[in-house]
This record gives structure tokens, sequence and C-alpha cells, in this order.
């Protein structure tokens, strides 16, 4: 497979140094220079997870890596389901939330961890610098935990994340290192952006991202919408709209990737809290972000997304128009108000699937078929989910288990200096 850098496109690499490398020269994100077609769709939808999952990361992957390689891979990073959930006539959710972080980012995270795994020398010393609204941290945190060449340094904003969310990723010490930054998660991002560009400290610690800068993430996500897809009843195939809560607009590249391999999809939505910078953007042509402002959908609270220039690229060499793409943004007090309504009716969700949930009741046209994407259980967010439904949610394990333990996280000012030490302390 090879990749290209869409800011640079004279930069060409394949998929392994896709993969070691993160983010390409002047902080290019790197995008396949092909783009795979699957003519039997319904073939592949009627194959089971696996070995759907290994066809279509081959696809992308190509001969760099055995089909037998690709399949242990998947097998080893995808250890848990994705079910749909009829949560009314017509409207689904897909629960992404059943693997050891209860998030989305556990499919990435673990695939990422074994591509890494399959494309470097067993002794090499990396250093993955990544940036997290919450989720990412944990999954990145789990999956690569005790491995010995690798030291894991996450940056997180300090007091902006659930306790819980903070809980599973900062208590886990070895080769796990968690940073509290005085500042929000564009802050974060900035900081990791200013890493990559220091060719110096790229080298000197051996950098890589595990962000959704990271292509191998990406590519795992792809395989969820083709699982949700083949769960839906064959008549309700025809007309699916799938609405993605979106902050860096990974997920929603992911989806649209699923589609331009093949998968029927009518039309997707992006669905974000007031950080609405996308929505925006959708509306008036104008690319105008804001301050970021806290919500109750803190994994959200983004206003420069990262991935948006994939979604642009994508949508550019396919003859996509943007304007083909849904949007919405919620507030939080219609999150919390479209939280307790789905309660009621019997669904419990955490306020990011709530406002995708919310959008694509509002867009939703008769005869279509609805999936909104669950991306976090919603015991991560205990305390805003307890605080609305006024209950007193029960933890599962894993969260009961971090809960109880002690907090390792360093605190760090805004500033590249200070974290270059950082970088430098933990090798
Ligand atoms: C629970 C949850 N929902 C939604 C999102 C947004 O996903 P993306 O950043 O891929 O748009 C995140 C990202 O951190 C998340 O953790």
């Amino acid at each position: 497979m090879k990749l290209y850098n869409i800011k640079e496109n004279d930069e060409q690499v394949s998929f392994g140094q896709a993969v070691r490398q993160g983010l390409g020269r002047n902080q290019g994100l790197f995008f396949p220079s092909e783009l795979p077609k699957f003519d039997d769709v319904d073939a592949l939808l009627a194959e089971d997870f696996i070995p759907r999952s290994t066809k279509i990361l081959s696809a992308f992957i190509g001969e760099e890596l055995s089909q037998d390689t690709v399949k242990s891979m998947v097998e080893n990073a995808f250890q848990f389901p994705a079910p749909i959930h009829a949560v009314k006539e017509g409207v689904y959710a897909l629960e992404l939330f059943h693997g050891p972080t209860l998030a989305f980012k556990d499919f990435g995270g673990r695939f990422m961890a074994q591509s890494l795994a399959a494309v470097t020398e067993g002794n090499e010393q990396i250093t993955i610098l990544t940036a997290t609204s919450g989720d990412t941290g944990a999954a990145v945190a789990h999956a690569f935990y005790g491995m010995d060449n690798i030291k894991v340094v996450i940056l997180y904003p300090k007091g902006k994340i659930s306790p819980l969310q903070e809980k599973l990723f900062c208590t886990l010490g070895k080769n796990i290192h968690t940073v509290a930054v005085d500042g929000d998660f564009d802050d974060c991002q900035a900081l990791v952006k200013q890493s990559f560009d220091d060719a110096e400290l790229r080298k000197e610690v051996g950098l890589n991202s595990a962000n959704s800068i990271n292509i191998s993430r990406l590519m795992a996500q792809i395989c969820y919408y083709f699982e949700a897809v083949s769960q839906l009843p064959k008549e309700k195939r025809s007309d699916v709209v799938i609405s993605v809560p979106s902050g860096n607009f990974g997920n929603l590249t992911a989806g649209l990737l699923a589609k331009s391999l093949g998968l029927p999809v009518k039309r997707f939505i992006a669905a974000t809290n007031v950080n609405d910078t996308v929505p925006r953007y959708l509306e008036t042509g104008k690319w105008e972000p804001k301050t970021t402002i806290p919500t109750i959908s803190n994994a959200m609270d983004v206003s420069q997304p990262n991935n948006w220039p994939r979604i642009e690229e994508l949508c550019q060499r396919l003859g996509w128009g943007l304007e083909t793409l849904g949007k919405g943004a919620v507030t939080d007090e219609q999150s919390a108000e479209t939280l307790k309504a789905m309660n009621a009716e019997g669904y419990l969700c955490e306020p990011h699937g709530a406002i995708a949930y919310r959008i694509l009741e509002e867009q939703l046209n008769e005869g279509e078929t609805g999936l909104f994407l669950c991306t976090a259980h919603p015991a991560k967010f205990k305390e805003v989910v307890d605080d609305i439904l006024g209950g007193d949610l029960e933890l599962p394990a894993p969260l009961a288990k971090h809960n109880a333990m002690e907090l390792l996280s360093e605190d760090l000012a805004n500033d590249f200096d200070a974290l270059k030490a950082v970088l430098r302390k933990v090798q």
C-alpha cells in the first residue's frame, strides 16, 4: 500500500512507514494513493466479522503484509463484538463500547498496536506521543501497556476529561506516562504536532503518534461500519443513514472510507456539540474555529479537527460534494434532554451517543433506516449521566478496578520545552 502526504504530495510512504512515522512532513496527514472497491459487497457482508475485516484491511494494506498476518492482527485486536441494538422502529444504536476500555477507540488502538508490532524490528525503541480528549488515552495505554520497546506519553487537558476516563489510563504506570496539560484538547494536539515538527527530537526519542493521525487506527474503524450494516435486516440496507458523534473527525473519515469501499450508505451525518467548526463550515463555506467550549460531551470538545483534511481529500478524489454530508450541532441542554428521553424509552446512553441520536431523529426521512454510533459506555460518563437521570450507575469491572487505584499523572504547563523535557526524561 502506498500513501501520500496530503500537504506535500511528493512524500510517498509504505503502510509500514506510515504506521511508524504517524505524520508526514509539514504536519501533513497520510492518505491512501489507491482507493480499493469491493464488487460484491453483499458477499462481503455475509461473512463473519474477523474474515470480513481481514479482507477489508488487506484491500488497503496490499501485499506488504500477507493475508495470514493481517488475519492474526485482526484476531488479536478485535476480541469483542460491535452489536447493533434497535432503539425504536428503524433506528439502531451501534454499540462500540464492548472492548477493554469501553469506547470505540479500542478497535483502532489495539489494531495500531498489532500493526506497529508487525512493521517494526523487535528491539526498535519507540515513543508514542498522543493527545486525548478522554478515550484514545485509555485505549492506547491499554493496547501498549507492558511492551518493552515502547514508551507511551499521553497528553490530556487537565480537569477537562471525566474523572473515570482519567482513572482508566492514568493509573497504569510502567511504560505509560500520563501528562495533565494546563490547556484544552486543541492545545494538547498542537503540542503533539509541534513535537513532530522537531526533526531532532523525533529522531532522538523515536517519535510516533497513536492519534487518529495514524492511518492504522482509522483503517481499523472502517470494519465496524460494515459489521453494523451486516446486522441490519436485508430489506433495511438500501437507505441507511449513519449519524457519527464527531470531535476530531476520525470516526467519520473511517465511515466515508467504508462507503468508498462500496458499503451502501445513503448519507452520513456529522454530529457535534457546540464546538461546531465543521457544521458551520458546511453551512457557510468558511473555516472559522472558535475557542473550544467545555461541554458534557467532553470527548468532542475539539474546534480544530485534525482529520478534516482527509475528508476533503476523499470527497474531492471521489467527486462527492460536501453538501451531501448531513450536519448538526447540539447544546448541553439538548443533549441532556435527549439522553433523558432515550432512557425513558428504555435505552441507556451517554452524551456523545445522545447527540448523534438527536440529530439523526431530526433528519431521518420516511423509509430511511437510521444508525447512530454509541462511542462509549455510559458509565465512563457516570457523573454526567447520574446527574441527568438522577440515578447511580453501576461501574463495570474495569472501571471499578481502576477507580480504586492512585492517579499517576504529572502536571505540565502548555509549553513545548516542558514537554520536550518529559519526552527525554521517560527514555
Ligand atoms: C466517546 C467519544 N465520542 C466521540 C468522539 C469523537 O470521535 P472523533 O474524534 O473520531 O470524531 C470521541 C473522541 O475522542 C469519543 O471519545
